[in-house]
C-alpha cells in the first residue's frame, strides 16, 4: 500500500492547468484573484494528466459505525503540536478589533516583510501557465482516505542536487520543514544527504514535538524545491529519529506553511524563503482539498487555481503572524447562533477534524436536537440525533461558511444506534481556552488562500467539492 502511494507522486501524475487572469495589479500587494473565477474569459483548463487507474472514490459509508482510532491519535497529536499555543496566544487578548487587516504586534515573531512583487506595478495581471514561466509551482498533494475519512494530505518536494523526491504532509499548523535522513526506524522513503552535493549540516540539533513523541535529528540545508521554484539554501530538520506516531502514515515528512516565528528551527519556512527571493508572482500560497479521492488536491504556489473555486473569495485578517490565526465569531446551527468572544482559528491543513474551546463545542450542540457529549467515547466527542437535519456553520470576518454536513457526520456511535458522533470536539485540558483548530474537515469545502501581503490574510472561496 505504501508504494503504491509513492507511485501515485511521481512527477509523471503532477497536474497542469494553467489560469489566467485579467484583473490589474493594484500594486505590490496585489495577489492574482480573478474577478470572475470561472467564467471562460478568465480562465481555461489543461484537462489534468491522471496515471489510469490512479483515481480511486472512497464514497463515505454513512451507515458505517464511528470508529474513535483517528480522532484520538489527532487529540494526541495536537495536544503536542499546540503545546506552546499558550504562550504564543496569550498576549493576544482581547483580541484587535477586525475592521480593516490592520497589521497586530507580532508576538514573538521573525518579522517577515511581504516582498515586493516581480511583477510591474499597474501591469495586467497574469498568472502564466505555471510549467512554462517562472513565479508559480503546483504540488498535487495525494489524500490518504481511510474508511471514508480524509487523514491527510501530502505531496511531493524535490530536495538536494540531483533532487531527491520525498513527499510530505503540508502543514499549515506548524513552521518546520523535516524529512527522514539516515533514520533507522523511519518507515517511509527518506532523502540521502551523502547522494546530494549540495547537502550542508548546520551543525545544530533538531527537534519538534510532535504526537506523544517527536521528531529529532540535525538541522542541515540544501536546495528544495517545488517544480521550478527552488530555494538554494533551505533550512530543513534531517530527522533521524521519529517517535512511532509517524507508522502508519504514506508520507516522509512534513511541510511546515505557518509564520517562522513559531518555528522550532528559527529558520524562514520554504514559502518565506520564495516570498524573500521575490520568486512568486504573489506572495500566496493556495489550497484545495478534495473529498473522499486520492488524486486532485493540490497546493499552487505564488497562485490561486480558479478552476477549484465556486465563487468569490472572503478575506479574513490574520491576527498574529504565527498560526494563520483569525478570529472565530459564532457557530451556528441553522439560523440560531453562538457568539464567541475573543476566540482565535488556527487554519490547520495538517489537522483532519474541527476543534472548538469546549465551551463552545458544548454550546454548539446544545442547539442541535439531542446533542450531548459522549463521555462514553472520550470527554472531547459529542453525538447528536442522526436523523435531524440542520446545518452548521464557522463565522469569521461576519460571514457564515457552511460545513459539508457529510464531512460533520462521522456516523453512528454504535450498531443500530440513532446517534451520530460530530465532526466537532472540544478542546479541553492542556490546550489556551481561546484557541480552536480548523482541519481539513472545514477546508474540504473551502478552498483556502494564504496571503502575505495585506498585512497577512486569509481568503475562503467556497469550493468545487460543493457542487
Ligand atoms: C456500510 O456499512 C454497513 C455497516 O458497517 C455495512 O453493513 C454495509 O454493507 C456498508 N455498505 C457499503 C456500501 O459498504
Ligand atoms: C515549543 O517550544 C519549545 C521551546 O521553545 C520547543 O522546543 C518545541 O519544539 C516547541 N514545540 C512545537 C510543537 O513547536
Ligand atoms: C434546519 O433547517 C432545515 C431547512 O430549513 C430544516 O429542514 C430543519 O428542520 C432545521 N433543523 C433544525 C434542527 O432546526
Ligand atoms: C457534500 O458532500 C457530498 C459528498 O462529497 C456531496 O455529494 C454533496 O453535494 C455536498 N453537499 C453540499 C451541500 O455541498
Amino acid at each position: 500500500m505504501r508504494s503504491l502511494a509513492l507511485l501515485l507522486l511521481l512527477p509523471t501524475a503532477v497536474s497542469l492547468y494553467y489560469a489566467m487572469s485579467a484583473a490589474p495589479l493594484a500594486g505590490a500587494a496585489a495577489i492574482p484573484v480573478p474577478t470572475a473565477p470561472r467564467s471562460r474569459r478568465s480562465s481555461f483548463i489543461v484537462p489534468m494528466k491522471r496515471r489510469r487507474g490512479t483515481t480511486m472514490l472512497h464514497t463515505k459509508n454513512a451507515s458505517a459505525v464511528f470508529d474513535p482510532t483517528h480522532a484520538k491519535e489527532e487529540l494526541q497529536m495536537i495536544l503536542v503540536k499546540y503545546q506552546n499555543a499558550s504562550k504564543i496566544l496569550k498576549n493576544l487578548l482581547p483580541l484587535p478589533p477586525q475592521d480593516g487587516v490592520a497589521e497586530h504586534p507580532l508576538i514573538g515573531a521573525t518579522p517577515i516583510a511581504s516582498a515586493p512583487l516581480a511583477t510591474a506595478q499597474d501591469a495586467p495581471l497574469v498568472i502564466p501557465p505555471i510549467l512554462v514561466a517562472s513565479g508559480t509551482a503546483t504540488m498535487p498533494l495525494t489524500d490518504m482516505v481511510l474508511d471514508g475519512l480524509d487523514v491527510l494530505y501530502y505531496g511531493p518536494l524535490q530536495i538536494g542536487t540531483p533532487p531527491q523526491t520525498i513527499t510530505v504532509d503540508v502543514d499549515t499548523g506548524s513552521a518546520d520543514l523535516w524529512v527522514p535522513a539516515r533514520c533507522a526506524t523511519c518507515m517511509n522513503k527518506q532523502f540521502d544527504p551523502s547522494a546530494s552535493t549540495t547537502y550542508a549540516d548546520a551543525g545544530k540539533q533538531f527537534a519538534v514535538s510532535y504526537g506523544t513523541g517527536a521528531v529529532t535529528g540535525v538541522l542541515a540545508q540544501d536546495v528544495v524545491a517545488v517544480q521550478g521554484l527552488a530555494v538554494q539554501k533551505q533550512a530543513f530538520g534531517a530527522v533521524t529519529s521519529e517517535s512511532d506516531d509517524f507508522d502508519g502514515y504514506p508520507n516522509s515528512g512534513l511541510l511546515g506553511l505557518a509564520f517562522s516565528s513559531i518555528a522550532s528551527s528559527g529558520a524562514p519556512t520554504f514559502f518565506e524563503n520564495l516570498i524573500e527571493e521575490e520568486q512568486l508572482a504573489a506572495p500566496i500560497f493556495s489550497v484545495f482539498l478534495a473529498r473522499g479521492e486520492e488524486t486532485g488536491s493540490e497546493v499552487c504556489f505564488g497562485c490561486m487555481n480558479p478552476v477549484k473555486t465556486l465563487g468569490d473569495i472572503s478575506w479574513i485578517p490574520v491576527i498574529s503572524k504565527t498560526y494563520w490565526s483569525i478570529a472565530l465569531d459564532s457557530v451556528s446551527v441553522n439560523s440560531t447562533m453562538a457568539p464567541s468572544t475573543n476566540v482565535v482559528a488556527a487554519i490547520d491543513t495538517g489537522t483532519t477534524l474541527i476543534y472548538l474551546p469546549e465551551q463552545l463545542a458544548t454550546e454548539l450542540y446544545d442547539m442541535i436536537p439531542c446533542g450531548r457529549q459522549a463521555a462514553e467515547i472520550g470527554p472531547e466527542f459529542f453525538t447528536y440525533c442522526c436523523d435531524i437535519d440542520f446545518s452548521v456553520s464557522l463565522s469569521f470576518g461576519g460571514e457564515p461558511f457552511a460545513l459539508n454536513m457529510s464531512d460533520f457526520n462521522m456516523g453512528p456511535a454504535a450498531d443500530d444506534s440513532s446517534s451520530c458522533v460530530g465532526g466537532i470536539l472540544a478542546l479541553g485540558q492542556g490546550f489556551p481556552s481561546n484557541l480552536a483548530i480548523i482541519g481539513d474537515e472545514f477546508l474540504k469545502s473551502w478552498y483556502s488562500i494564504f496571503d502575505y501581503a495585506n498585512g497577512a490574510r486569509v481568503g475562503f472561496a467556497p469550493s468545487v467539492n460543493n457542487r
